[in-house]
C-alpha cells in the first residue's frame, strides 16, 4: 500500500478531556507517524472555512461554534494508508455507532462533539493539509 498523508484533528472536546497522548499513542501505534502539528484557537472564519462543503448542512452552525469552543490540535499524519487507517482509528462519526476500541467510542461524547477530524480521501486530505500547513513545516521522515 502506498504511503499517503492525512489532516488530522482533536477537537476541542478532546482537548479538554486531556486525551491528546492518548489519542497521539493510538496513531503511534497503528504505524502512523506525526510530520507536522500545532495546537491553535481556530476562528469563526477559520472553522467556516474549513468546513465550507458542509456550509448547507442543518449542523453547520452548530459544528462551527463546537470548533472554535476552545483550542484544537491539528497534525499530519503519514504512513501506509494512513488516510483509511486514520479513519479506521476514528470510528463511525457518530459515537452511539462506533465499534469499540476506537477513539470515537472511547473518548467522544455525541456526533458533533466527536472527537477528532481525519481527511475522507486524497483528494481533500491535500487541501486540508495546506489550510495548516506550508510544506516548510511538514517534516517527513
Ligand atoms: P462528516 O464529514 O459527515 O463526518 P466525519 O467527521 O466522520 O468525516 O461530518 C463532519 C462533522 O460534522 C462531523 O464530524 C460532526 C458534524 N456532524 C454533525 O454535527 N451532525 C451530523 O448529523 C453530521 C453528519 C455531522
Amino acid at each position: 500500500m502506498a504511503i499517503e498523508r492525512t489532516l488530522s484533528i482533536i477537537k476541542p472536546d478532546a482537548v479538554a478531556k486531556n486525551v491528546i497522548g492518548q489519542i497521539y499513542s493510538r496513531f503511534e501505534g497503528a504505524g502512523l507517524k506525526v510530520i507536522a502539528a500545532r495546537m491553535m484557537q481556530l476562528s469563526q472564519a477559520d472553522a467556516e472555512a474549513f468546513y465550507a462543503v458542509h456550509k448547507e448542512r442543518p449542523f453547520f452552525k452548530d459544528l462551527v461554534s463546537f470548533m472554535i469552543s476552545g483550542p484544537v490540535m491539528v497534525q499530519v499524519l503519514e504512513g501506509e494508508g494512513a488516510i483509511l487507517k486514520n479513519r479506521d482509528l476514528m470510528g463511525a462519526t457518530d459515537p452511539k455507532k462506533a465499534d469499540k476500541g476506537t477513539i470515537r467510542a472511547d473518548f467522544a461524547d455525541s456526533i458533533d462533539a466527536n472527537a477528532v477530524h481525519g481527511s475522507d480521501a486524497a483528494e481533500t486530505a491535500a487541501v486540508e493539509i495546506a489550510f495548516f500547513f506550508p510544506a516548510m513545516n511538514i517534516h517527513s521522515r
